[in-house]
This record gives structure tokens, sequence and C-alpha cells, in this order.
């Protein structure tokens, strides 16, 4: 059996993308200065009990400026009620009827690809995944719900590409002089993006509109309007989280089935296998590798002892391939049923955006099935990843449309 890590050249950290086990469920990395938990029960016990594992780990990051309002590193109860004033927006029922729209921008996309004769569109038999379909598509979704202009999505690649450029992991005990560059550059990029958000905040304030943009700037919670910082911070996670993670699953879905062309070819013939082989996509190559919480008291995980206040990865790419759970966590599986994977956390954090995510990958995957019936990776062009070990996706995936 090939695997995707057989073929193409993931970050070395990612062990378990080469179908290795973890040396234990839980240890503690010494030279990071923090906890690894890699085994799917002690990832579930951690992730639904947010009393006792904070997501609040601001005391870990040398700079506070992106804190407030941030809705993944709250805690109940302001974790709730920030939460509440935009998760009807994201619905399964409210994101259902974006499904014409996502189908007319992944055609729009092809149509300038031109692979099947298009009027207008290139005619090299060539197309790179990221550029051509798998960033524009959630970026621009994700644009249009918050409000701002989805033409300045080049503008956004570049700070979002700039701020996850580190390949390394950040050391708590000794970080390296190049970890600390490579930490302010985040910062220095992710401003460009907040403040540029906060121009359009002011601007909705001034013009209200029908987008998330203006009822983050007319929310209230406790009967206070939200402050300028978490306005933009919480903006600022829907535009990042909103795209980054689903450029890397329709990403990572294509490679899957590129790898195994026997599953491949079960859902080119069963479309209604679509749902189950992106769930399988999002378990075989979890885009967000590992997750931070901290133990709000002494605690024992898989037999170790973790302190009270020291930080803990909670790498969900290793649990999802966890025997304990999963038959043959190593095969990938386009029908695995049931399939009860992290890859969108647990619990009171789970993804907001899981019904956009998915919807977006089914639409996408369906229509690249329908109009490129050749659609493979490029052996003398091989894929390129996200340099991140937190994060599995390509940064670029060229493919060939021709028949061989
Ligand atoms: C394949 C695509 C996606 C993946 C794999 C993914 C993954 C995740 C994960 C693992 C979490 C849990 C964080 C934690 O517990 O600390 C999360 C939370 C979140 N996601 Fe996603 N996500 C995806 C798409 C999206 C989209 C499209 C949006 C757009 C709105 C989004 C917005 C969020 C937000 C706002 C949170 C924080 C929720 C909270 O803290 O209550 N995500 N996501």
């Amino acid at each position: 059996m090939t695997t995707v890590t057989d073929t193409w050249a993931t970050h070395p950290d990612q062990f378990w993308l080469r179908g290795q086990a973890p040396p234990t469920v839980v240890e503690y990395a010494e030279k990071l200065g923090f906890w690894k938990v890699y085994g799917y029960p002690e990832a579930v016990r951690i992730l639904a009990d947010p009393r006792t594992f904070s997501s609040d780990t601001s005391r870990f990051v040398p700079r506070q400026d992106f804190v407030e309002g941030n809705l993944p590193t709250m805690d109940p109860p302001e974790h709730h009620k920030l939460r509440k004033l935009v998760s009807r927006a994201f619905t399964p029922k409210v994101v259902a009827d974006l499904e014409p729209r996502l189908a007319e921008l992944t055609n729009d996309l092809l149509d300038q690809v031109g692979a099947d004769g298009t009027d207008g569109g290139r005619t090299d038999g060539r197309m790179e995944l990221v550029a051509d379909l798998a960033y524009p598509l959630p970026v621009t979704v994700i644009a249009e719900l918050l409000g701002v202009p989805s033409s300045d999505r080049h503008l956004f690649k570049q700070w979002v590409d700039g701020a996850f450029n580190s390949s390394e992991q950040f050391s708590l005990v000794e970080p390296s002089e190049r970890q600390r560059r490579a930490m302010d550059q985040a910062f220095e990029q992710l401003h460009h993006l907040t403040d540029y958000l906060g121009e359009h905040a002011a601007e909705r304030r001034r013009h209200p509109r029908e987008d998330l943009l203006t009822k983050l700037v007319e929310a209230e919670v406790d009967g206070e309007r939200l402050s300028d910082t978490a306005v933009v911070n919480f903006a600022n996670v829907l535009l990042i989280a909103g795209h980054i993670t689903t450029t890397m699953l329709l990403g990572n879905t294509v490679l899957c089935l590129d790898a195994h062309p026997d599953a491949a070819a079960r859902v080119r013939a069963d479309r209604s296998l679509v749902p189950a082989a992106i769930e399988e996509s999002l378990r075989f190559l979890s885009p967000f590798a590992a997750l931070a919480r901290v133990p709000t008291t002494d605690v024992e995980l898989g037999g170790s002892p973790i302190p009270a206040g020291q930080m803990v990865m909670v790498v969900l790419a290793a649990a999802n391939r966890d025997p304990r759970q999963f038959t043959d966590p190593n095969v990938f599986d386009p029908a695995r049923d049931p399939n009860p994977h992290l890859a969108f956390g647990r619990g009171i954090h789970f993804c907001i955006g899981a019904p956009l995510a998915r919807l977006e990958g089914r639409v996408a995957l369906n229509i690249l099935l329908d109009r490129l019936p050749h659609l493979r990776t490029d052996p003398d062009e091989p894929p390129t990843f996200l340099p991140s070990p937190n994060l599995t996706g390509v940064r670029t995936l060229p493919l060939l449309l021709d028949p061989r």
C-alpha cells in the first residue's frame, strides 16, 4: 500500500503521516517545554473538560496584541457569550443557502483553468490546485460573509502566508533567535490584517450593511458594545480560520484520492461517497494538527502527572490515527463509518465553520470530479507543503488534466 507520505515530502515531525506510532500516548517534550498528547481517549478527555483544561494560552505568548476577542482562546462564560454572536450565521441550515454561490464560484474558477475546453480558459492541460481553486474559493466565501472585498485576497494571502511561515515549533524553554524572529514576523503580518479589518469595521459603524462585520460592530455582550480591538480580533479569527483550513482540506482530499486510486475510482463511480471521503480526508490528513490547552489544576493523563499551568498540545492528527479508536487507522477508507475524527475539535470550541467547510468540500470535489476526469499529480512537479509543524496541507499542488 502506498500512502501520501511515501510519495511526497511532508513535515518530518508529523510521524503519524508515515504510519508510525507515537512513543507513548502522552509525552513531555523537554526541549520545547510542553506536553504532547497523541492518544484519542486522552484528547477527548481534554477537549470535553474546559474547566480543567483552559483554552487561555495567552501566558505563553510573548505579546498580548491578539488576545481580546479571540474566540478560540477564551474560556466560559465569556466564550459562550461571544460565540453566540456569530454562531447562527454558520448553522447547517443557513450555510445550505450558500450552495448555489459555492457552485458558481467553483465553476467560474475552473472556467479560467479551461481544462475541459471552456472558452477563454488556459489550454496547457495543467492547473495548480491551490492558486486556481483551493485558495480563492474559501477566501472569497468568508470575505463575502464578513463583508470585505474578496478582490483584496492577494493581500490576505501575502499576510497570512507570512504569518505562518516557520517550520519550527516555538520552544517555551529556550526559544532560538530564529524562533523569536519568526514570532515577531508573524505578529507584524497579522497586524497588517487587523489594521485592514479595523478600517472596514470603522466604515461599518458609519454605514451598516448586511454582513458579519456589521453584526460584530453592533453586537452587545452584557449590555455593552465590543471594543474596537475585540471586533477586529474576532473578525481576524473568522477570516483566517475561515479559509486556510478549507484550502488545506481541498488540497488534502485531492492528494488522498490521488494516492489511493482504488478509493478515487469508488468515489468517482458513487458520488454518495463524497461526504464520507471528505471526513476521511479530515481524519487522514487533519489540517489543524494540534491545539493548545492549559490544565487549571494538577492532572494525570495517560499515566503521566501534568502540573497545573503547563502547556499541553493535543495532537488531533495523531489521535485521529489511534488504533484504539480507528480500525486500520493508516488505511484511507473513503467509506469509513462511523468516523468520529477530531479534525474539527470537540466540545464547546467545536469548529463553528464545520458545516461551511464540509459544504465547500462537497461542492468543490463534486465539480472537480465532474469536469476533470483525468485529474492527477505531476511526478515531475511535486506538491509543496505548508512549513508549520502544526498544520497539514499543501502550499502548491500542480496537477495534470489531460488523458495520459
Ligand atoms: C476544514 C476546515 C476546518 C478545520 C479543519 C477547522 C478546524 C477547527 C478546529 C480543530 C477548531 C477547534 C479549536 C479549539 O478547540 O481550540 C476550530 C474552531 C474554530 N473554527 Fe474551524 N476549521 C475549519 C473551517 C472553519 C471555517 C470555514 C470557519 C469559518 C467561519 C472556521 C471558524 C472557526 C472558529 C471561529 C473557531 C473557534 C470556535 C470556538 O472557539 O468556539 N473554521 N476549527
